[in-house]
Parts: structure tokens; C-alpha cells; sequence
């Protein structure tokens, strides 16, 4: 399998540390995207997939997927794995909503980085920043108090979440998300320390 892949983006290391968590991450080339920069397309990521966004998963099969909750789905399968994405219907569509919300953080995430660090000054919209401010509170509110069960193990919706609170450290280390989440906070203590996150770190 190849896999186009910037270090940078929480959506590929969600990925990369599913595929650890699963034992797979041998079988994936990564092909690294160079400089991602979202006003211009990237010809070798929009090769593969027409919305030239990352990441975007090539089976052995010669198949394209995309976005990442597909090729999360994709590499359970392809593992074998039920434990990372159960079956039984009321821990899935949970486990699936978790990861939902997690993306949705890394969307907000991203964007606000995005008008931030690499718009023009002069075109730079601050309610719109402001909004995505306000999408990330919530968002870590959320985790903080209703996902307990879940965040309790290692699955495609906790994976997310430690990949989005990681990438909050990243790009947003003057935020100080674990301030009143205190179980937010043991949750990614814990979690940050699994081989499969310390065998995909961030970028220094
Ligand atoms: C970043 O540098 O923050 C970034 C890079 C690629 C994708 C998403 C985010």
C-alpha cells in the first residue's frame, strides 16, 4: 500500500497510528507530499485523488481511498481487525461519532492555522478565526465529558483524538487545552505514550 503523507497533518497521523495500533504499518509506503499548502494544487496527491487532499490510501489492489475514515475502515479490514472498529452496532456508530467529532476538531484546527500562518495578512478574516475558536472549545468540552467509555481504549475514535489533541500542541501550544479537562488530559498522558504515537511523532 502507498499513502500520501505529510507528518504535519493530524489526518495522516491518525492513519499511521491506526495502521501501528493494527501491526501494519510495515506494509505502507509513505510518499511524502513535500510542502502542503492549501491555495495550490499538489500534482502528486491530485493524481490520485481528484481533491488533491490528504491523505489518500493506495490498496495493493490499485484501488484509491479517501478520506481518512475510509481508510481507517480500510485497514481494519484489511487487518482483520474487530477490535479497533467493533461490529456490534452501538459501540461502532459511538466509536464512529467520536472519531467524527475528532476530525471535525482537526478541520477547525486546520483551518484557523491555515488563515493564520499562511493567508495574506491584509485578507485575514478574524470573526471566521474567532468561529473556529469557539468549534475547538466545544469540541474539547465534548470529549472532556461524554466520551469517557470510549476514550477508555484503543480504538478508531480514540486514535483521533489523541491525534488532534497532539496536533493542538503542535500548532496551538498557547492554548492550554487541558486547563478544566482534567480527564482529557490523563486520557492523552496516557495515550501519547503507546509505540504507536511515539513511532509517528509531529514533526520538531
Ligand atoms: C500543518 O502544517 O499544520 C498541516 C500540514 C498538512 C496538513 C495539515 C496541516
Amino acid at each position: 500500500m502507498k499513502l500520501h503523507h505529510n507528518p504535519a497533518s493530524p489526518f495522516v497521523r491518525t492513519v499511521m497510528v491506526l495502521a501501528h495500533e493494527l501491526n501494519i504499518a510495515d506494509q505502507i509506503e509513505e510518499i511524502d507530499t513535500g510542502v502542503f499548502l492549501p491555495d495550490r494544487v499538489n500534482e502528486g496527491v491530485a493524481s490520485d485523488n481528484p481533491l488533491g487532499k490528504i491523505p489518500a490510501l493506495i490498496t495493493d489492489h490499485g484501488s484509491v481511498l479517501y478520506d481518512s475514515r475510509v481508510i481507517c475502515e480500510y485497514l481494519c479490514h484489511h487487518a482483520g481487525n474487530k477490535e479497533l472498529l467493533p461490529d456490534e452496532p452501538v459501540s461502532r456508530f459511538r466509536i464512529l461519532t467520536l472519531q467524527s467529532l475528532a476530525i471535525g476538531l482537526m478541520d477547525a484546527g486546520v483551518s484557523r492555522r491555515y488563515e493564520t500562518a499562511v493567508r495574506p495578512e491584509e485578507k485575514r478574516w478574524p470573526e471566521w478565526v474567532a468561529r473556529q475558536h469557539v468549534r475547538m472549545e466545544a469540541g474539547l468540552d465534548d470529549l472532556e465529558n461524554n466520551w469517557a467509555d470510549e476514550l477508555a481504549s484503543a480504538n478508531v475514535g480514540s486514535i483521533a483524538a489523541a491525534a488532534v489533541l497532539a496536533y493542538f500542541d503542535f500548532r496551538y501550544g498557547d492554548i492550554d487545552w487541558r486547563d478544566a479537562r482534567p480527564r482529557l488530559a490523563a486520557f492523552y498522558q496516557d495515550f501519547a505514550q503507546r509505540p504507536s504515537m511515539v513511532a509517528t511523532q509531529l514533526p520538531a
